[in-house]
């Protein structure tokens, strides 16, 4: 193996009592690659120990790279891999709780079968040592998320130990948001073939986790993005129609609060008799609603004035019979004998899904189910 075949990033982050103990261990599983530290300016002295740790050894090429200011981990990862020489690139932590042992492992199933090589806490041989009950589930819904959202087939998306080739990286645009390198790879890499290796993560003894509601916050913005720009999109039908209901619903929301303002606004002004103004709160609402569903539930851009005008009638009508299906349900429940509150209940719920899926196929000329 050449001397800059490996490159290894390990990004710290005061890991000052962590990352001699992982320099060393490295230096003997890994003598001939190229480990490059990046570190955040931590202000433990992370970047002075790892100074400290080169004067003194000979075994292996160890780099820093001092970067001014924390960012983000996913951009200290980037940073990294711009200094690296290998063609093999290996991600993971420094805090121990990724075992270099593995390493090898990872750099072996890339040289025969496959461009990206992901160590898996979730797969079968693979588990977690030291978390917390809490931490545990975190870590299972992040997953779950990226994996039902994202089309993942993967089972540990989130893991921060992994290798690829460097090629794999070439035409992807990283948006470099916290913790979540890996789950882009996993987007964006088009046709890459993965594998992953178990492995027992332990959580460090040393150090704490720099995984706060911040690292969450961008975890949800990087989903949310991925799936913009997700390849699966396209083959995501349960997920879009999903969207498309929770905008409907958020629409009908907000209509009950046109309705109440204006009905309320126009009705407290003495010349307007409160029924009038009832009747322009309801019809401000409907047509803020269809304007809204029109152009941010269904994405219809077409303005064309008859098209506006034969659809915003349809809209009208079919919401007036949503009004009279739940009156429908309700009274002849009732009737029947059943409580109110769950008449009223199943009512409201029926109509509310009769509107959407009516509007949507006839109001909008959609497939009920896309
Ligand atoms: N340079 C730099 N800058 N390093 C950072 C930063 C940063 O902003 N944030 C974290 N690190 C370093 C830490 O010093 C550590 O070496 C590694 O990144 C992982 O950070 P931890 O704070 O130890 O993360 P964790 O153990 O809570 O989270 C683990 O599980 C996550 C998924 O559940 C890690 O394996 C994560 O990579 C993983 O995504
Ligand atoms: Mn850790």
């Amino acid at each position: 193996m050449a001397a800059t075949q490996v490159s290894i990033i390990l990004p710290t982050y005061n890991e000052s009592q962590n990352i001699v103990g992982m320099l060393r261990s490295i230096g003997e599983i890994m003598p001939k690659s190229q480990t490059i530290v990046v570190d955040d300016n931590s202000p433990d002295g992370t970047g002075h120990v790892v100074e400290e740790y080169l004067r003194n050894t000979k075994r292996h090429v160890v780099e820093i790279i001092h970067r001014k200011t924390k960012t983000s981990l996913s951009a200290a990862i980037m940073h990294g891999i711009q200094h690296a020489r290998g063609e093999t690139i290996v991600v993971m932590d420094s805090d121990m709780s990724h075992p270099p042992q593995l390493i090898p492992k990872l750099v072996e199933a890339l040289r025969h079968h496959c461009d990206i090589a992901v160590a898996s806490r979730y797969m079968r041989g693979g588990d977690i040592v030291g978390w917390p009950v809490r931490r545990r589930l975190l870590s299972h819904i992040g997953t779950k998320v990226a994996r039902w959202c994202l089309g993942i087939k993967e089972s540990d998306p989130m893991s921060g130990f992994f290798a690829f080739r460097r090629s794999m990286t070439e035409g992807i645009s990283f948006d470099g948001l916290g913790f979540k390198m890996l789950m882009e790879m996993l987007v964006k890499a088009k046709g890459a073939r993965i594998i992953e290796i178990p492995y027992t993560f332990r959580d460090r003894t040393r150090g704490r986790s720099k995984l706060g509601w911040d690292t969450i916050f961008d975890y949800a913005r990087s989903v949310w993005r991925l799936y913009i720009h997700s390849r699966y999109r396209e083959e995501r039908r349960s997920v879009r129609f999903l969207y498309k209901a929770g905008r409907f619903f958020t629409v009908g929301a907000l209509g009950f609060l046109v309705n109440y303002l204006v009905s309320y606004a126009s009705g407290t002004s003495a010349e307007v008799w409160y029924i009038h103004a009832n009747m322009l709160g309801i019809v401000s609402s409907m047509s803020t609603n269809f304007v809204l569903n029109k152009v941010w539930t269904f994405q219809d851009h077409d303005f064309g004035v008859k098209r506006v005008l034969s659809q915003y009638g349809k809209f009208v009508g079919l919401s007036s019979a949503g009004a009279a299906i739940q009156l429908g349900i309700v009274y002849s429940l009732v009737e029947d004998g059943w409580s109110y509150p769950l008449s009223l209940a199943i009512g409201v719920l029926t109509a509310a899904l009769g509107n959407f899926l009516l509007n949507k196929k006839i109001t909008f000329g959609e497939k009920l189910w896309s």
